[in-house]
């Protein structure tokens, strides 16, 4: 636990009041600086050689707005608001400098921050992959890798709600959890080789990584699309050669922290057609529990941080 100064808003920025904020595998990554395969140099110098430059890691905000930029025009103090701070990070303390002009969206009364916390890293994630680069169509039979995942519960989600008939892949203890938020089938991995599955779906999101870009590609129809959530260096070049020499299209690459995303996953909540999966809940001042949580790789959602 430190303690830094309290943030001054920029004049396009706010600070928000974190009510609760999520550990999710993203900060575990930066903290360890374990980087995909190809990218430990540059991840290295850009945000720090052994440990993160930034003194507070976190990327998702959802909390009250406590003060404004002289240009903030959007929002007010006392407003409920959810978002992502990017790269400057800093969502793992009491209060948060956010931009207006990146990722922040109001919450409605209706739904916790608890529950808000849960929704950018997974939800951005899934609509940057499902709907911007893959175009899931209605009636599509989407395959989701890592289904009880963060990312893997906003895709089964996010596919069900684009009208595809979704078919998660994760172990036997989270397959009711998967049936429950929308798949219509669960593939326990720990029992099938799903590398050695005869079956193809018109849409592949790996959201685990540990499978060779081969077999992935082998799960989609002819024509179909992959979504490589969890891709290094030798994953992406190898989708770049499939794009070039098959007729299936692979895409990776970051997501995208959309406001428009947030606000579209928040009003998916609110009207109840999305829930927040919460593996567990941790005080604030328990960080390093929920780090461990998120270490074991083995979370069902998200690992919320709260605050008092
Ligand atoms: N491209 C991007 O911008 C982007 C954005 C977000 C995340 N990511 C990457 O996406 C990956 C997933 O992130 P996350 O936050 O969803 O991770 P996570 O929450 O830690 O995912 C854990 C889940 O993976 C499942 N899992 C573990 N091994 C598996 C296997 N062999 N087959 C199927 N499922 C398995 C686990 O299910 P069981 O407990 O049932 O085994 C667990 O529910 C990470 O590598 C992350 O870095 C990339």
């Amino acid at each position: 636990m430190a303690t830094v100064d309290d943030p001054v808003p920029g004049p396009r920025e706010v600070v928000v009041q974190q009510g609760a904020t999520a550990v999710n595998s993203g900060d575990a990554r930066l903290r360890q600086a374990s980087f995909p395969d190809g990218f430990a140099l540059p991840g290295r110098l850009a945000v720090g050689w052994s440990r993160p430059r930034k003194r507070v890691l976190g990327v998702d905000v959802a909390g009250t707005v406590t003060a404004v930029g002289a240009d903030v025009h959007e929002v007010a103090p006392g407003d409920r608001v959810v978002g992502q701070t990017g790269l400057r990070m800093g969502a793992h303390a009491e209060r948060v400098c956010v931009s207006v002009d990146h990722c922040l969206v109001r919450l409605p009364a209706g739904v916790s921050f608890e529950e808000a916390a849960t929704l950018p890293f997974g939800g951005c994630t899934a609509l940057t992959f499902l709907e911007a680069k893959l175009k899931v169509r209605p009636g599509e039979r989407v395959l989701v890798v890592g289904a009880s995942g963060s990312v893997g519960v906003a895709c089964v989600q996010v596919a069900r709600l684009l009208g595809a008939e979704v078919t998660g892949v994760c172990s036997g203890p989270n397959a009711a959890l998967v049936r429950s938020i929308g798949a219509a089938r669960v593939i326990d991995y720990t029992c099938t080789d799903i590398g050695k599955l005869d079956e193809r779906w018109d849409v592949v999101v790996d959201a685990v990584g540990r499978l060779p870009v081969a077999q992935v590609r082998r799960l989609a129809t002819a024509r179909g699309r992959v979504g490589l959530v969890a891709s290094g260096l030798p994953q992406m070049l190898a989708g770049l050669w499939a794009n070039v020499t098959s007729r299936q299209r692979v895409v990776f690459g970051p997501a995208d922290e959309n406001p428009a995303y947030v606000e579209r996953l928040v009003g998916w909540l609110a009207e109840g057609a999305y829930v927040a999966v919460i593996d567990s809940r941790h005080d604030w001042e328990q960080g390093a529990t929920a780090h461990a949580r998120v270490d074991s790789q083995h979370k069902r959602g998200s690992v919320v941080l709260t605050f008092p």
